[in-house]
């Protein structure tokens, strides 16, 4: 199983946003959140960002879309250039046709459960998705504390991604850090979003190495899948 590291872009300088990549370019992929205010309480940014983004860094783009109505815009941020796009599947009409919609464009297919929202009824659906993300805290904000009580969730999702045999990468996102992330592999996430963890760190680029070498030593201790 291979550990990426997609470092937030939510806690750098929106104002250097290009210098900000440069600071992590060692990680695997570059997590972009887009906000809209009305699926979160909270604005960010959206695709003509992402565009000048994706030109201005060589790493990936992997944007997680906390907005209403994303069966209409979520083919927009793979055309500004993201590798990777997730919906969150509270707010799609009709996931399946999104995702294939998304792949169909050229870009992994993510699709994104609150806190709240249960993987079980999704198993069907899971053959159409490139990755699941289990949010650990409630979107909308960074730096909040990572909700323990999401772990039972990530390994039931390992569970039926390794019990249908996909290659389905499962990202967590919310309070990653270096208390946290081998919790979260040691429960099968193989991809990890960290904001405050790593753009508060002196060294980001240490911070990424360690982060990584935490997470696959945990992973090396799960029992076979
Ligand atoms: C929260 C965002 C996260 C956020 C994580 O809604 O989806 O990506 O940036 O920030 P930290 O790692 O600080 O919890
Ligand atoms: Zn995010």
């Amino acid at each position: 199983m291979g550990i990426r590291i997609s470092p937030s872009l939510l806690a750098s300088d929106f104002a250097r946003l290009a210098e900000e990549a440069e600071r992590v370019r060692d990680a695997d992929w570059l997590h972009v959140d887009v906000m809209d205010n009305h699926f979160v309480p909270n604005l960010t940014l959206g695709a003509p960002v992402v565009e000048a983004l994706a030109r201005a860094t060589a790493t990936p783009l992997d944007c997680h879309l906390m907005i209403e109505a994303p069966d209409r815009w979520a083919p927009a941020y793979v055309e500004a250039g993201a590798g990777s796009v997730t919906f969150h599947v509270e707010a799609a009409a009709a996931p399946v046709r999104l995702a294939r919609e998304l792949r169909g464009h050229g870009a992994r297919a993510g699709m994104a459960l609150r806190p709240a929202t249960p993987v079980e009824p999704y198993e069907d659906l899971l053959p159409e998705l490139d990755m699941l993300l289990v949010m650990t805290v409630e979107p909308g904000f960074g730096g909040q504390e990572f909700l323990d009580l999401m772990l039972p969730k990530i390994r039931r999702a390992r569970d039926l991604i390794d019990r249908h045999g996909l290659d389905l990468w499962l990202q967590v996102d919310g309070g990653v850090s270096a208390e946290t992330v081998e919790r979260c592999a040691e429960a099968g996430a193989d991809m990890f979003v960290a904001g405050s963890a790593v753009f508060g760190a002196d060294d980001p680029a240490a911070m990424i190495a360690s982060l990584r070498e935490s997470a696959a030593s945990a992973a090396r201790c799960r029992p076979p899948g």
